[in-house]
């Protein structure tokens, strides 16, 4: 076990929130920068240079980089060469881990981690979730707490496409007519992890069914359409094409029109950043500020990244 580890153990903490670090192991700051990316849309995209997620992070360095993805919302950590252990660890210090549905597709070591990846073991079987993100989501807004932010790190990535693209959700809010923010305020929307899981299936056979246990655990929940984020303040649109099925207390085609407007709205370009992914990138975004969605990846090509995904507060409009 590297030194590391020995100073901070997650799997000490799977059932105690916030994580200690063991007496006598403060960590220490370290020295490093926060970038606009260059191709940032607005002030949406940084990449933090010069810190090592393999190190335990000191309070001084989660403030900074809180601050930082409270206002740029997609934090990009290059280079990271870190183990599952470490990044479950990095991604404890912001919340609880949710464990995703789909336990298939757990790291075998790590049920906190998600395997996003198009990879087959030897019997042909998927070792992940190869169509994540297919549609422009926010993850887990079907759950009553959805997650404050996910994080991806890339395993092993193509030589072309595998792009992930980020839309900004509180410069889309703002961009809205005035009559049209004064509709949306008060209207609440029920968002259902069940919307589009066949369709998907039909173009993804590998997807598995879902047994009644798993269809147990995700009924669906209903949220605010605007929401205002617990860190900045900032109001923002929280609805997407993936998950949203129906906003409350209209008749069936208004909320279809209007649920098909916002979406159109949400994901225009000058909102949109898109991350080309390099060799061990971490890429940490903040689900209430953004939404995601998987530019797509040639099915002859490998793609793999590891996700935990951090669990948030109720959102309050
Ligand atoms: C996810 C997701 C998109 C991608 O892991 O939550 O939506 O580009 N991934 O892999
Ligand atoms: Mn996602």
């Amino acid at each position: 076990m590297s030194a590391v580890l020995a100073t901070y153990d997650s799997s000490r903490h799977l059932q105690s929130w916030p994580p200690r670090f063991a007496r006598g192991t403060v960590p220490k700051a370290q020295d490093f920068e926060i970038q606009p990316v260059a191709d940032a849309a607005g002030n949406l995209g940084a990449e933090v240079l010069g810190l090592d997620l393999s190190r335990p992070l000191s309070d001084a360095d989660f403030d900074r980089l809180q601050q930082a993805h409270w206002q740029h919302h997609v934090l990009v950590f290059r280079d990271q060469r870190i183990t599952p252990a470490q990044q479950v660890a990095f991604s404890r210090r912001w919340g609880p881990l949710q464990i995703h549905v789909l336990r298939q597709f757990q790291h075998p070591g790590h049920p906190e981690i998600l395997q996003v990846s198009n990879v087959r073991n030897a019997q042909g079987q998927p070792e992940g979730l190869g169509d994540a993100g297919q549609l422009w989501h926010s993850d887990l807004s079907y759950k009553e707490k959805p997650s404050l932010g996910s994080l991806l790190h890339a395993q092993e990535l193509p030589s072309e496409g595998g792009d992930t693209l980020f839309a900004d959700q509180h410069a889309a809010y703002e961009a809205l007519p005035e009559a049209l923010k004064q509709r949306l305020a008060g209207l609440q929307a029920e968002h259902s992890y069940l919307l589009h899981y066949e369709a998907l299936r039909v173009k993804s056979p590998w997807r598995p069914a879902l047994t009644p246990a798993q269809i147990a655990e995700v009924q669906p929940a209903v949220h605010p359409v605007v929401t205002t984020h617990p860190g900045n303040g900032r109001k923002a649109l929280f609805v997407s094409e993936h998950f949203t099925s129906r906003i409350l207390g209209l008749a069936e085609d208004e909320s279809r029109d209007l649920l098909q407007q916002l979406f159109a709205h949400s994901v225009q370009p000058q909102f949109v950043y898109r991350h080309r992914w390099q060799p061990h990138d971490m890429v940490f975004w903040d689900n209430r500020s953004v939404l995601h969605l998987a530019a797509g990846t040639p099915a002859h090509l490998r793609r793999k990244l590891y996700r935990t995904t951090v669990e948030g507060d109720t959102p309050r409009a």
